[in-house]
This record gives structure tokens, sequence and C-alpha cells, in this order.
């Protein structure tokens, strides 16, 4: 077992642009592993999960994505190659959400004699991706953020950060927010939404709020935002 990275002194308070996003797949795998392991296949197809399942899987796509055509390209400027055992891990992950996703229609089409072994093998299919995700993921916040923190300043982290986000339609904005904002700690929120309430339309910080705060929150943690002034 190699040893655990702990944040050095020149990482500290710097800009963190694979936490929050990562806290929040994380988050989202955890919760449908724990539905995929706790559904009845047997009885009839769980079509909500499944939706849910593929949305899911499609959100964890586009952040493949958006790491590939955003982040890789400006660290490999900086630092040739330092992004390709990261490219390969992606490349792997690509090819399993094409399994998880044909996993899901083997299921929908299955006779219902077949439906709870299919199940299981989805159960199975996505565990392991996870298991690669959340390995992947730390390699990530813990051997390319130090790089990212070595080779660019907190303005330009901040502004790659900015490139992705001004990328997102309405609907994936609110669908990241959805998992991000329960799975970070206060301080985080609290600084993640008075700058996104400082910055964007107020249309927009609305629907942040009523579609991604408010079904996803505890009441203790909304009172928390009302107290601030973020919760409208
Ligand atoms: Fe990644």
């Amino acid at each position: 077992m190699t040893t655990p990275h702990f944040m050095t002194a020149a990482e500290r308070g710097r800009w963190d642009i694979y936490g929050p996003i990562h806290k929040g797949l994380r988050l989202a795998h955890g919760a449908l592993l724990h539905r995929l392991g706790a559904a009845d296949f047997a009885s009839s197809p769980p079509h909500r999960l499944l939706a849910d399942l593929r949305a899911h899987l499609a959100l964890a796509a586009r952040h493949l994505a958006h790491e590939d055509t955003v982040i890789h390209p400006a660290l490999e400027s900086r630092a040739p190659e330092a992004a390709a055992g990261v490219d390969d891990d992606h490349a792997h992950h690509k090819a399993r959400l094409a399994v998880l996703e044909s996993a899901i229609r083997g299921i929908e089409h299955a006779a219902a004699a077949d439906r709870a072994a299919l199940g299981r093998g989805l159960y199975l299919a996505f565990s392991t991706f996870v298991a690669e995700d959340l390995a992947h993921m730390g390699r990530e916040e813990t051997e390319i953020w130090p790089r990212l923190c070595d080779l660019f300043s907190d303005d330009e982290l901040a502004a790659l950060e900015m490139t992705i986000v001004a990328s997102l339609s309405p609907a994936d904005n609110i669908a990241f927010m959805r998992i991000m904002l329960p799975a970070m700690n206060r301080a985080e929120r609290s600084a993640l939404l008075t700058a996104m309430k400082s910055g964007a339309p107020p249309e927009a910080y609305a629907a942040v709020i009523e579609q991604a705060a408010r079904p996803t929150l505890a009441p203790a943690d909304m009172s928390h935002l009302s107290e601030l002034g973020l919760a409208a």
C-alpha cells in the first residue's frame, strides 16, 4: 500500500478544482450503488432507478469530457505527458460506461425470469466502475492536483473551472449542483453559493436553490443558507 498523500503546505488554501465535483460524484455513486443493491429486479424492471442510473452515468461521462477537453490540455501545455496516466483511466472508464449502458438495456428488454440475474450483473458491474472511479478520483486529487498547483496560479485554475461551468447547459448545471451541494460541508457550500449569487443572473441562482439545494439538503442545512441570505 502506498503512503497516504496529505495536503502539503504548498497546496493548502489553493483553488480546489477537483474537490467539489468529486465529492458530488462520490455521493451519487454511493447512493446509486445502495439503490441497485436494494432493488427487487425480479418483480418488475425498476424503471425509475434505471433512468436515474442512466442520467448519473451521462453526468459522469460529461465530467470526464470536461477534464479531457479543458484540464488535461492545459496541464499538458505546461507539462507534456503529465496527463497520460489519467487519460488511460478515462479511456477505460468510457469502455465501462458503454458496458453499463448495455447492461441497463438488457434489463429493460429481459424476460421476467432473467431479470434477477441481470440485475445482479448490473449491480456488480456498477460496483466495479465505482471502485475504479474512486481510485481514479483519488489519484487526480493526490497526484494531478498538486501538479496543477505547481504549474498554475489560483486565478488560472479558477479560469479553467469557469470555462467548464460556462459550457454547461442550464439543465446540466442543475444536475451537477444537485450532487455537489449535499456532498460538501457548510463552509464549502456557502462559499460556492456566495460566489454564484454574486455572479449569476438572479433567475439562474433561484433555480439552483429551488431545484438543486432545497430538494437535496437537510432542513438544518437550508436554514443555515437562510441565515446567510443565500436561500433565495
Ligand atoms: Fe478524471
